[in-house]
């Protein structure tokens, strides 16, 4: 729920998905994560006081109910890692292929990225049992991301010969870091079943990619578009730098935001 310029980043991530065309959204949540299931909900109170003020802007912002998607929500009971909240969606997914959209990444600026579309393409194209977007981080970045191995490749989708999660420098098999959108078949879930907790207890959800890589199976990564970025909003550097890009870009209060920011940094 943490703001970035005028919005919460998981309804930047909402809106991205329904962008591109996904209808059934699953939040895997927490104990005390209900002002997600709030911040969806209709607010009466809210809308009539938009309503009366004739803040059409806002009220379209909030009115979650007009949206084509359903909202569904599931908690993790425990903090065992990514593997395992994914494994929360196990009965929502059912034997269908899957979008996993982290919610601390923003793909494109008011929700223009294509690249989730694009991953179901390549997923259906490749009949691939996983496909990966990844996006070139400096080689001293990849100890905070999942790293892909590439097979010999076509350029900017490639088949990924295996995976190492969170990899000291010198022992990252590329720049290739996942950036937190996927599409898996429902194959992953049994497969998570069988990783082992890592040194924390975490459920490593790259340790289950990596034995489809192993079982032969088809994983692919895409590489982002140019044009297209990933903001990473899991450390304080760049959740300031994404905050300060979306405020620039903001419609309305951008360009006097820009001025205040010169004046700030001393340039004016
Ligand atoms: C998770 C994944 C990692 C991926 C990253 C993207 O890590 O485990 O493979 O690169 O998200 O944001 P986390 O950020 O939860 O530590």
């Amino acid at each position: 729920m943490l703001p970035v310029a005028r919005k919460p980043i998981v309804q930047y991530v909402v809106e991205e998905l329904v962008s591109n065309g996904i209808d059934q959204i699953l939040f895997v949540t927490g104990r005390n994560k209900t002002s997600i299931e709030n911040h969806f909900d209709t607010d009466p109170e809210l809308v009539r006081t938009l309503s009366a003020t004739n803040k059409k802007d806002l009220l379209q912002e909030v009115q979650f109910d007009e949206q084509v998607a359903n909202f569904f929500y599931t908690r993790q009971r425990m903090q065992r890692g990514l593997g395992d909240a994914i494994l929360c969606g196990r009965n929502f997914a059912k034997e269908q292929p899957f979008v996993v959209a982290l919610g601390d990444s923003i793909l494109g600026i008011n929700a223009q990225s294509k690249v989730v579309s694009h991953l179901t393409e390549v997923f259906e194209e490749r009949h691939a049992s996983c496909v990966i977007a990844v996006e070139e981080v400096p080689m001293d970045q990849t100890v905070h991301y999942g790293v892909v191995d590439p097979a010999e490749g076509d350029g900017d989708c490639f088949r990924v010969r295996n995976l190492v999660e969170k990899p000291k420098p010198g022992e990252a098999p590329s720049n290739l870091a996942i950036a937190g959108r996927y599409v898996f078949s429902p194959l992953i879930f049994d497969l998570i079943e069988q990783v082992q907790p890592d040194s924390r207890g975490e459920i490593q959800l790259t340790d289950a990619i990596q034995t489809l890589c192993e079982e032969g199976k088809r994983v692919i990564a895409v590489k982002l578009p140019p044009g297209e970025r990933r903001y990473d909003i899991g450390n304080f550097p760049s959740y300031f730098e994404t905050f300060v890009e979306f405020a620039l870009a903001d419609p309305i209060y951008g360009p006097q935001f820009r001025c205040f920011l010169e004046r700030v940094a001393g340039k004016k």
